[in-house]
């Protein structure tokens, strides 16, 4: 299943324009708080569709009736693009576990690419919901290589995945490989380049967050 966050008029659809935005990109605090919030309201959505228990809580009144989280999920990202999105999920799941995988483009002389993972740290994900965060997915092989990492650790119970921008082909690769995942995205676009970038996009997510990295 695919939810665009952008389909209904929300403030979703503005911290998008302004992560797109080459003016505004030049304030990097700001593109990691676009993020962030983009990954506080994902967080509040997903969590209606968690499971929920009743509980009687002491106020200095009396007692009242409230429903809490069940569970708290764990929080996966991709580093380094993912940890705008994270913190905002991890702001609003403020109890979770996090897992952190390392992924990225090892470019070979055609110009093509592997994905290449070399760092995981993960908590016990057996029987949990796991909500793993990639700002852009572009063909969506690292997310995927990503998610079977993840499944290598233990039977996950669900999966969510939280994006600012999906490109239509990355969707449909992802839903072939984890055809039980939900996608929550910031938007979608259609295009996308020989080279993996998204079109119209934003650039790369990771080098306006933080900076640009020495490709090697
Ligand atoms: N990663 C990015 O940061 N941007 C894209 O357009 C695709 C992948």
């Amino acid at each position: 299943m695919v939810i665009n966050l952008s389909d209904q008029h929300s403030l979703i659809s503005n911290w998008v324009s302004e992560l797109r935005d080459v003016e505004v990109q030049n304030d990097r605090m700001r593109f990691r708080k676009n993020l962030e919030r983009i990954g506080e309201v994902a967080a509040y959505e997903i969590s209606k569709t968690l499971a929920w228990k009743e509980k009687e809580i002491t106020t200095p009144l009396g007692i009242a009736n409230c429903k809490v989280l069940l569970v708290q999920p764990v929080l996966a990202t991709i580093l380094r693009a993912g940890l705008g999105l994270h913190n905002g999920l991890l702001n609003y799941f403020d109890n979770a576990e996090n897992a952190f995988i390392t992924a990225y483009r090892k470019h070979k002389p055609d110009g093509t690419f592997d994905i290449s993972i070399e760092y995981l740290s993960c908590p016990e994900i057996d029987g949990k919901v796991v909500i793993i965060s990639d700002p852009m997915i572009a063909t969506g092989a690292s997310l995927v290589k990503a998610i079977q990492y993840l499944k290598a650790e233990g039977v996950i119970k669900k999966i969510h995945i939280v994006c600012a921008i999906a490109c239509t082909v990355g969707i449909e690769f992802v839903l072939r490989e984890q055809p039980k995942a939900t996608i929550w995205c910031g938007d979608i676009d259609d295009e996308i380049t020989a080279k993996g970038y998204i079109v119209p996009g934003l650039g790369d997510a990771g080098d306006l967050a933080f900076g640009q990295k020495i490709q090697s």
